[in-house]
Parts: structure tokens; sequence; C-alpha cells
């Protein structure tokens, strides 16, 4: 029998971002080699990967990339597929699904999953696509339409967004018939949904996915950045939380998709998605704040499960098990049940609580050490350094440490 592979390098495509590829670096330094239950010792390191000429055919290095850059960066996005293709190599997240499937499919899969998506209609270009050949094409196929009528069916207000949106671009509220066509020719040469609006909302839960773990938390997207996620613990039902948490991991167990973080709006007891592809997350130390180390520990654990057991990267779809259980004339609460055991065993979810358990079950402690040491408060005050004016610092800093404090006491060993 071959023996098995003991040393693992786990690669970061990164951005702008020091605070958390910093964090993991540090805690996986903390951490030391990993012995697994049969006793293997395995050694992980990290690596920030590095923009180069590649050729199609040569190795890479790395058994696992975290990336959060190839969405808007191409050339590494290319190097990603070459090495899901060529190497096998395990991707957070790969870019066949991800980048192939956007907010409009994400839309898709939820509506035949039988999820409560509010209404919505695609619209055609508002100006032409810069290609010759639209002019001929459009005047031969595009069909009038009318777009007032359309919205009148929806009600407003109503939201008028990017089929493939991300960041708040081209998203409006829409009030009128004004407004309505205010929008759509502002809109250019992206492509647009109508979307019903959900008015009144109780709560806006928006859930962080890293592999098989989820956090919910209560969102509030008309505040600045630091001040969007609430701490708050019990802010929906037993019901709904579970209901939130089985949508998050159906559509990115759905997808393969295992960094992610998905929207809802809940008004009284009913849940509706309303962006669940938002490929590599914004995990800042300056938004996340109270969430944050558990969000770096998440990350931690699940690359390490994934390299240490030898993960196989499982891209194919299966879409046709979903289908089934959607096509069953099975109750909504029925199909999310039948949902949750596909999802788990796509994340393999009581083999990685078992990993956790045998192989790092040192690292809640490491992480609260961590939080309390030196070395994170250095981290904190680069990040805030780097990410307000100077005469912002103070009452930033006093504003993280305080929130993470609190996580300190509500994690105490
Ligand atoms: N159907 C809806 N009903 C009520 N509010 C909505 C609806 N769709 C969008 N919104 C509001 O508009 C905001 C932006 O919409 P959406 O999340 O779809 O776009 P986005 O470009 O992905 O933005 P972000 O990157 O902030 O998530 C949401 O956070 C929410 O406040
Ligand atoms: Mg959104």
């Amino acid at each position: 029998m071959s023996q098995p592979d003991t040393k693992h390098l786990i690669g970061l495509l990164l951005g702008a971002e020091e605070d958390w590829p910093r964090a993991y670096e540090q805690l996986l330094a903390r951490l030391g080699p990993i012995r697994t239950a049969d006793g293997t010792e395995h050694e992980v390191s990290v690596q920030r990967l590095t923009i180069e000429p590649f050729n199609l055919r040569q190795d890479v290095g790395p058994d696992l990339v975290i990336d959060r850059l190839a969405y808007w960066y191409y050339h590494p996005r290319e190097w990603l597929k070459k090495a899901a293709l060529v190497n096998g190599t395990y991707l957070l997240n790969s870019p066949f699904t991800f980048q192939s499937m956007e907010k409009h499919s994400a839309y898709c899969a939820m509506l035949r999953l039988g999820l409560k998506v509010p209404e919505t209609v695609l619209v055609p270009y508002k100006h032409p696509v810069d290609n010759a050949r639209w002019a001929y094409t459009a005047a031969k196929y595009n069909q009038p339409f009318d777009l007032d009528a359309i919205a009148d069916d929806l009600g407003y207000p109503l939201f008028m967004k990017p089929f493939d949106g991300g960041g708040w671009r081209g998203v409006s509220r829409v009030g009128n018939r004004e407004e309505l066509h205010h929008a759509y020719d502002d809109s250019g040469e992206m492509l647009m949904h109508l979307q019903q609006s959900i008015e009144g909302y109780d709560v806006f839960a928006r859930s962080l996915t890293v592999g098989a773990e989820t956090m919910v938390m209560n969102f509030r997207p008309e505040l600045p950045m630091h001040d969007r996620y609430a701490v708050s613990h019990d802010f929906l039902s037993p019901a709904t939380g579970a209901e939130v948490l089985a949508i998050s991991r159906l559509i990115n167990a759905f997808f393969r998709w295992e960094f992610n973080s998905c929207e809802v709006l809940v008004r009284g007891s009913e849940v509706h998605p309303i962006d669940y592809a938002n490929a590599c997350p914004d995990i800042a130390v300056t938004s996340l704040h109270y969430y944050f180390p558990w969000a770096i520990s998440a990350l931690l654990k699940w690359s390490l499960f994934c390299t240490v057991t030898g993960r196989r990267p499982r891209l194919d779809l299966e879409t046709a098990k979903y289908f089934e259980i959607a096509d069953s004339d099975r109750s909504y609460a029925e199909k999310l049940t039948g949902y949750a055991a596909l999802s788990e065993s796509y994340f393999q979810t009581d083999r990685y609580l078992e990993f956790c358990a045998s192989s790092v079950p040192d690292l809640d402690d490491i992480v609260r050490e961590w939080v309390a040491s030196v070395e994170f408060d250095a981290l904190l005050v680069d990040t805030v350094r780097a990410t307000y004016p100077q005469a912002e610092h103070e009452r930033f800093l006093a504003h993280f440490r305080g929130l993470l404090g609190m996580w300190q006491a509500d994690n105490a060993g």
C-alpha cells in the first residue's frame, strides 16, 4: 500500500487584503503538525501565490487553493481552471461553478428546488451590446415588450438589478414608472432583473459558509460596512434559523460552493432568498469583527480537513438527485429535510466533525489564545491603519477591540 501523503501546501490567491491571510498564517504556525487518528503526522504549510506565466502541462505546487482574486483577475482564473482540470487541485471555489453560475443561475436553481424566491423577470439589454452583428439580429429577433406592464405585474416598489450582481453595482429600488424608465435607461449594457420587493421584512439574515460550517448573522445593509453585522444570537426563531441554515447548505452543496455568503429576507415565518452567489466573500476583520475568529477557524479547519484527509474535488453537480426531491409531492419542509441529507453527504459533515475532534482538538483553544495575544492586536492595529483615515484610527480601534473583547468573553474556554 502506498504511504499517505503527509506534506501539504495551501495556496492563497489574494488581492489587497492583509488581515485574514496574516491571521490564517499565524494560526497555522501556532497549530503545528497535525496528527490524524491513525497516528500519522501531517505537515501543512501555506504560501501566498504569485502571478506568473504557466505551461499548461506544468505541475502546480498547492494541494488546495483559497481564492479571493479570480473573480476579477482573469490570468489567475485561467490558472485555477488548468489546476482543476490538469492537476486535480482542490479549490475554494472552483471557477467552473462559481464564475459560470451567477446570481441568476442561483435563482433558477432555487426556484426549481421549491424555495421562495421573489417573482423575478429578466429583460433584454437596454443598449446594444458591443457586437457588429447586434443591429441585424435585434431588428430580426428582438420582440418589442412593455416594460410598464411587466413592472405593473410585479407591483411597485420593485428592485432592478444586474443578473450577475455583486457589490450593489447597478441596484435600484424602483418606486414608480418614472423611476423604472430612469433605472432601465441607466442600465446600459448590463442585463437586468426586475424583482418583486420584499417590503417590510423583519430580518435580513446573511450566512457565511465555509465547507461544512455556516454562521447565520443579522445583517443591516443600510449601515456602514463596519456596522452591518449585528452581534445578536437569537434573532431568528429556532425553526426559521434552521430553515435559513438548511437553505444555505443546500445551495452551497448544490453548486459545490465551499466559501460563499447567502442572503435571505425573513418576513413573518417566510424565508425569501435574494442573493445566493457571492464568490470570494468578504471576511475582513473590519466587516466581520466579532465573527472574524469564527471565520478564520472555519477556513483553517475546512482547508486542513480537505488536504489532510485527501478529500477530492467533487464538481459533478448531480442535479438529478436534488431535482428528484424537488419534483416529488413532498411538502416544503419535507423537501428541506431531503436536501439536508444530500448537503451533509456532499460536505461529509460527520467525517469533518470527527476530523475536527480527533485531529485538531486544540484549535479552538489556540484561536482563543491568539485573539487575546499581542500578535492579534498588532494585526488589528495595522488593519485599522490601512483601512481608515488617521483621524478615525482611535475610534475604530476602540470599536473593534470592544467587539473582539465581547467575543472573548462569550467564548471563554
Ligand atoms: N427583492 C428584494 N426585496 C427587498 N430588498 C431587496 C431585494 N433585492 C435586493 N434588495 C436590497 O438591495 C440590496 C442589494 O441587492 P443584492 O444583494 O441582490 O445585490 P448585490 O449587488 O449582490 O449587493 P451586495 O453585494 O451588497 O450583496 C440588498 O442587500 C437588499 O437590501
Ligand atoms: Mg447581495
